[in-house]
């Protein structure tokens, strides 16, 4: 018996394998109206075809300004929901769980897509003012948008809006919700003693800064039922190890709050704070580390995931039969190849470890 392959328990979810797709942007709404598409269906669709045990959504704007680019997908109306369902529908009867990254892109938001140059768009051009914990710009090379500091006003209003996205999810059939709390955007922003500046309840000392992540994850499991997980992506380290930034030791002690309001995984990624915020190394397992050591030294029993740089299924069964983390997260290699957990499933010798589907078992003998 692999471990890759071994069932991973959440709350009273099942977790069929070991193997993650991580939440990856594409930036393919038709009307910029964040209303999932045919590709979305086929993208995230094929995955759960591929084996995988979790099929998570790309970063899934909770409010229109919460977007990255407009293209971006969106769970703020009904009509959200009523866009997703079929693929709910879709991944679990592959027998993959569905999940969806619920994030707000704060003040990197409103920019084109990366193939249109990633710059920021003006709002008269379909872009839209942006809200951050200060009124400080990312540091664009070019003009920068306005930004506006969140208010209480504006601070309530993002909880809710997370909340609500939350009640959307559920009801088009998402099992797992993930708080986007990392990469430099809203909830990474007030975390971060780089962006956070702030002097009220959400800013100043640890506590402080970690305060809406906090209560967005506290919102987030209010409506999520008991028998289902909730996940939260981190940026371990914001990677500025000159600079006052966020550590691994502040994760460490992030999780076990995160524990105590309800949070069932940690997703441990890294970076994306400033422009300057760099990894020593993007090889494999780069961020693996983070993960090892959130796991090992939280007090909680909080499960951890590692994403970064995991491409074979070799790398991926030592991940969790080493008990480094457990659940292996990947991303690019998923957009290589969408059969990653058949395909390991093949490489590992554990065929009859894994449904997959029909369809294709019998022709092909995994
Ligand atoms: C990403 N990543 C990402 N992360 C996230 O939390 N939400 C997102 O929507 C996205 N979008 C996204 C789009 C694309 C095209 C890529 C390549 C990446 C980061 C991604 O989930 C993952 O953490 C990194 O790619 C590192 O893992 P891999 O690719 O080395 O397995």
């Amino acid at each position: 018996m692999t471990a890759l392959f071994s069932p991973l328990e959440l709350r009273e979810t099942t977790v069929p394998n070991r193997v993650m797709v991580s939440p990856m942007c594409q930036y393919s709404c038709d009307d910029r109206d964040g209303l999932a598409t045919d590709w979305h269906r086929v993208h995230l669709g094929s995955r759960a075809v591929g084996g995988a045990g979790l099929v998570m959504t790309e970063a899934t704007a909770v409010e229109p300004r919460g977007r990255i680019s407009p293209e971006d997908l969106g769970i703020w109306s009904d009509d959200h929901r009523a866009a997703l369902e079929p693929i709910t529908e879709f991944v679990s009867a592959q027998g993959s769980v569905p999940a969806i990254q619920l994030a707000h892109a704060g003040r990197k938001a409103s920019t084109s897509r990366p193939w249109e140059g990633h710059e920021p768009v003006a709002p008269e051009d379909g872009g839209w003012d942006v809200v951050g914990p200060s009124g400080e710009p990312w540091p664009y090379d070019g003009e920068a948008p306005r930004t506006e500091q969140l208010d209480q006003q504006g601070i309530e209003r993002v909880i809710d809006s997370f909340r609500s996205g939350a009640e959307r999810a559920l009801a088009a059939g998402f099992e797992v919700a993930e708080v986007h709390a990392a990469h430099g955007y809203l909830l990474h922003e007030f975390l971060s003693p780089v962006t956070n500046h702030r002097e009220d309840d959400y800013g100043g000392d640890f506590d402080d800064r970690t305060r809406l992540t906090r209560e967005v994850t506290a919102a987030v499991r209010e409506v999520w039922p008991d028998d289902k997980p909730v996940f939260v992506r981190i940026s371990a380290t914001d990677w500025l190890p000159d600079w006052d930034a966020w550590t691994v030791e502040d994760s460490v002690r992030l999780a076990d709050q995160l524990a105590d309001v309800g949070a069932n995984l940690i997703d441990v990624s890294g970076g994306g704070i400033h422009p300057q915020s760099r990894p020593e190394s993007a090889g494999p397992n780069y961020q693996l580390r983070y993960a090892e050591r959130i796991r090992a030294e939280t007090d909680s029993d909080i499960a951890v995931g590692a994403v970064g740089g995991i491409t074979t299924p070799e790398q991926a069964e030592a991940v969790i039969a080493n008990e480094r983390a457990d659940l292996a997260i990947v991303g690019r290699e998923h957009l290589r190849d969408p059969y990653f957990a058949l395909h390991a499933a093949d490489a590992l010798d554990a065929t009859d470890e894994i449904e997959g589907p029909p369809q294709y078992r019998r022709a092909i003998g995994f």
